[in-house]
């Protein structure tokens, strides 16, 4: 019998090349994510999936799919599956950690120096004919050298930015529950209060999970120092948004680089979105041609190595094998 795979977006020719050989495949082509309803019809006879962060992957989908053996995700968050159901039903699962690393340690840079530097508001304010005249006091910014950045959920990504720190002369303190990653890299892991005291920049790179849900909240912005910038290259719900909105008005957040939010996509009718001291950008952290090329052909190979009946690389539910 043909086996049956269902690709959730329309991805790199790679990738689909790689996949092809091993069954019979259905590519959602629409340039928006599939329908809830149209998954859960095309999923019922799939043997393999791969998925976008935007497809939500619960029980009630896993429950209409006898034949499912994977679903691979093309991104390292998997808060959209429910890795449990999965395990329960011996479905693997699978993510693609390690590609998207880089792409997104640069967008939070590109946040931190545009944010730091007022480089989007000087770009408005330049278009609207405010540039009259060269300034000793216009268009203040503040210089990141010689400032600390702080960075929370020391993984991948969060040791990637901690890396480029030292180019622009800043000194990188991390809250961390350890365990992750190199501790000789670790310059000083600091206690909550501590940590939020001693930043001047805080970047947030933990994945979202029960306890890290909203877990940026007005304890974290009262024990801030006042002016302090924040950046979200992770997932929104770690921030309590209306918390945020609240720091930004009151200057404890001087500004804020957001990538991502609580409810995507947003537009300009969105508060916190379009507030004058924030950069926002569409969950763009992975979007480079290299990476999405490399992430489609990473979340592909997954479903190759299970479908031949080996262990993907990127395994998260490990216990569906050992069964
Ligand atoms: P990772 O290597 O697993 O790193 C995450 C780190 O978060 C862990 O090493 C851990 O560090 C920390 N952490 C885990 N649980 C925590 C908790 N309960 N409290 C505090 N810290 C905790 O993952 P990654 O590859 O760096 O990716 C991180 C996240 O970035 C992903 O989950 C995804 O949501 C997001 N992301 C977003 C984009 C985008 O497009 N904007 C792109 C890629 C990834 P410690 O053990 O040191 O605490
Ligand atoms: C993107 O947000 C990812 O988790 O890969
Ligand atoms: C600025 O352009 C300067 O030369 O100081």
């Amino acid at each position: 019998m043909a086996l049956n795979i269902v690709v959730t977006r329309e991805i790199h020719a790679d990738a689909l090349k790689l996949i092809h050989p091993l069954g019979d495949l259905r590519v959602w082509t629409e340039d928006r994510p599939i329908p809830p309803r149209t998954l859960q019809d095309w999923i019922a006879d799939a043997t393999a999936c791969l998925t976008m962060l935007t497809d939500r992957v619960d029980e009630s989908l896993l429950a209409k799919a006898s034949s499912l053996r994977i679903v691979s995700n093309m991104a390292v968050g998997y808060d959209n599956f429910d890795l449990k159901a999965a395990t329960r039903r011996g479905v693997m699962m699978t993510n693609t950690p390690d590609v998207l690393t880089e792409a997104t340690a640069e967008l939070t840079w590109a946040l931190i120096l545009a944010v730091m530097r007022n480089v989007l508001s000087a770009h408005r304010d330049l278009l609207e004919g405010q540039w009259r005249t060269w300034s000793p006091t216009g268009f203040l910014g503040t210089e990141l050298s010689g400032k600390t950045v702080g960075i929370v959920g020391f993984g991948r990504i969060g040791q990637a930015v901690g890396r480029r720190a030292q180019a622009f002369n800043m000194s990188v303190v991390v809250l961390s529950r350890g365990g992750g990653g190199d501790m000789n890299q670790i310059p000083r892991r600091l206690p909550l209060n501590e940590f939020l005291s001693t930043a001047d920049v805080i970047s947030l790179h933990m994945p979202l999970l029960p306890a890290t849900r909203a877990m940026v909240d007005a304890s974290w912005f009262s024990a801030m120092k006042p002016g302090t910038f924040l950046i979200n290259t992770a997932r929104g719900p770690l921030i309590d948004e209306e918390a945020l909105m609240t720091a930004l008005d009151r200057g404890i957040v001087a500004g804020a680089g957001l990538d991502v939010f609580s409810h995507e996509p947003v537009d300009g009718t969105h508060p916190l979105a379009a507030h004058p001291r924030v950069l926002s950008t569409p969950h763009i952290g992975s979007a480079t041609h290299e990476t999405r090329r490399a992430m489609a052909i990473r979340a592909a190979e997954n479903i190759r190595q299970a479908l031949i009946g080996g262990t993907p690389r990127d395994l998260l539910n490990p216990q569906v094998c050992q069964k």
